[in-house]
């Protein structure tokens, strides 16, 4: 029945508690670090959805009109109406220009993976008027995907849809190993929609990081105030810094939290306190950038057959469908 849907919790753990773990490990390693995933509470979503908005940060908008255009063309070469699996979804608004073009008498299966009940929330709500049938998972890539491909139904192929580039959060070994998890779940006839964003110019990549009205910053800061609100933190948020950098040996934007000055933090919900120096910084995201060729590589290194590009070559982001080839291994 369309429009209806389930909820199904991955099993790992009080997420507050794994919060705790993680910020006591990645605090402590030098750099200090905080994961990338953590941005995401339910202000750190709405402020991302906000970036998205931003003339400067133009990913999202350039994705979008790839899918709109695209939409028809995507499905036929994932098989006509594939199971879909997004891996963060954001608002699910992309995947709905999917959604759409597969309605025609035939009612899609989307399976949602995100750490973010707001994500997951607002992806649900905005797919369902789509008509699509939707299971949402909460939890990590990995553990999403292996929830969902386990509710496969053997008639239709699988399209994994890991779009916005997000993989561009990953380090590369971590890229290469996350595509060929997919790739290993995967069966031949599935595939693998891909959105990446694309080296440009540094100023071009410096506003989308750090954009003048400060949106990017704020969506930075709040990472502080969530260890403040959630782990008892006592971060002083106005005496940190948001910091975009690009790394142009490591093909990355680097997001930094810099602090003004000599101070000390303690996180009781961590076991944790430490001295930040001035200028010592928490490492919070990389966003690293592709060639073509690049994409085609990792892809292809995961043991996918990449089909041509749908690019759109002004804003610099690229929608590859990866295909698992029924002749290779
Ligand atoms: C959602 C990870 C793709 O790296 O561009 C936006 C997150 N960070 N502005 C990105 C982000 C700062 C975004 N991703």
């Amino acid at each position: 029945m369309p429009g209806t849907h389930n909820t199904t919790t991955t099993a790992t753990g009080d997420p507050l508690a794994r919060f705790a773990e993680d910020v006591a490990q990645s605090l402590q390693q030098t750099p200090r670090r905080i994961a990338p995933m953590y941005l995401y509470d339910a202000l750190g979503s709405a402020l991302f959805e906000a970036i998205c908005q931003l003339p400067w940060y133009r990913i999202t908008r350039a994705e979008h009109a790839l899918l709109a255009r695209h939409a028809a063309g995507i499905l036929a070469a994932a098989g006509g109406v594939p199971q879909i699996v997004e891996l963060g979804p954001g608002s699910g608004e992309k995947l709905a220009h999917l959604t759409t073009a597969a309605r025609e008498g035939a009612v899609i299966d989307v399976h949602l993976v995100d750490i973010s009940d707001a994500a997951l929330d607002l992806a649900r709500r905005t797919l369902q008027r789509t008509g699509a049938r939707i299971t949402l998972h909460h939890g990590t890539y990995e553990e999403g995907l292996r929830q969902a491909l386990a509710a496969r139904r053997a008639s239709a192929p699988v399209l994994v849809a890991f779009l916005g580039s997000n993989i561009g959060n990953f380090d590369p070994p971590e890229a290469a190993s996350l595509l060929a998890a997919i790739r290993a779940a995967l069966a031949p006839g599935d595939s693998l929609l891909l959105g990446v964003d694309l080296v440009k110019p540094e100023r071009t990549l410096q506003l989308a990081y750090d954009d003048p009205i400060g949106v990017t910053a704020s969506f930075n800061l709040n990472v502080l105030r969530r260890m403040n609100e959630e782990l008892g933190a006592d971060f002083d948020l106005a005496r940190y810094r948001h910091r975009a950098v690009w790394n142009a040996q490591e093909s990355r934007v680097e997001m930094h939290l810099v602090s003004t000055r000599r101070q000390d933090v303690e996180i009781p919900a961590a076991g944790l306190r430490f001295t930040m120096e001035e200028g010592e910084s928490i490492w919070t995201e990389s966003s690293y950038k592709f060639t073509p060729e690049r994409v085609d590589a990792l892809g292809r290194t995961a043991g996918f057959t990449p089909g041509r590009p749908w690019v759109d070559a002004e804003a610099g982001f690229a929608l590859t469908l990866f295909t698992v080839d029924a002749t290779r291994p």
